[in-house]
């Protein structure tokens, strides 16, 4: 199977990684908005627009499925891109909300959701965590983590006090769902925090339990072939692609 995988940037590599340890596709291409991230801040109707372009963008090659990597792109687009894609387009929300449904035994579990302000403004994971019956929800969003992996601190001081600015008042989650492409960089950091008990709900590991059970995916690819795309400077999302993803 060719899947395009695209993001709003370099982050949807934290879900390529995922899909890469588990040998899932022959082919990934991928496409990050480089030039426009992050999408996070922005309103609805410029979310869908450039989602709608990056289905467009993906019509030069003959794929067989979309993987959105963008919490925020999938909160708000993936109906849109939809009607204008030949081909199914999933998204990461609706497989964290599974993820940490089937994760949690106890309907009264305390769940934190992490994102962006769009992400957090769209109510999606609020919502869908609700229709699986989980009403005790704390809800956050923390736009900052964006800068601070993209400046790749992973850890240390500059993070703890985003920490101390955002989890002030928050009480020690069951589960924690890292509703953003980049917040799997900074997973150990929140751990430490939070305490070993506190789940952490990955998109990326979200996906490929979501793909294995919607998709018959026996095979497995140990070399896929891999491209990557980039609205603004392409040799730069290469270069995190390489190290990130150890290339
Ligand atoms: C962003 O583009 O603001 C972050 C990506 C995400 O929401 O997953």
């Amino acid at each position: 199977m060719k899947i395009g995988v695209f993001d709003s940037g370099i982050g949807g590599l934290t879900v390529v990684k995922s899909l890469l340890e588990n040998q899932l596709f022959e082919e990934i291409i991928y496409y990050g908005d480089t030039a426009r991230v992050p999408y996070g801040i922005k309103d609805k109707t410029t979310i869908i627009r450039y989602a709608i372009e990056a289905v467009e963008f993906f019509k030069n090659f003959e794929i067989d499925l979309i993987i959105v990597a963008c919490n925020t792109v999938s909160a708000y687009a993936l109906d849109e891109m939809r009607e204008v894609s030949s081909c199914p387009v999933i998204g990461v929300v609706e497989a964290g909300i599974l993820a940490t449904s089937n994760a949690l035994k106890d309907k009264n579990s305390n769940i934190l959701i992490l994102g962006t302000k769009a992400t957090i403004n769209s109510k999606a994971y609020e919502i869908g965590l609700k229709m699986e019956g989980f009403y005790n929800l704390q809800v956050k969003a923390t736009g900052l983590f964006v800068p601070i992996v993209e400046e790749e601190i992973y850890e240390g001081e500059i993070l703890d006090a985003a920490f101390k600015h955002y989890f002030n008042t928050t009480a020690t989650p069951n589960a924690i769902i890292l509703g953003c492409t980049h917040f799997p960089l900074i997973a150990q950091a929140l751990q430490n925090h939070f305490g070993k008990d506190s789940i952490l709900i990955h998109s990326g590991d979200a996906i490929v339990e979501y793909l294995e059970k919607t998709f018959n995916l026996n095979t497995k690819h140990k070399k896929p072939k891999l491209e990557f795309f980039a609205s603004e400077n392409p040799e730069a999302l290469k270069s995190i692609a390489k190290k990130w993803l150890k290339l």
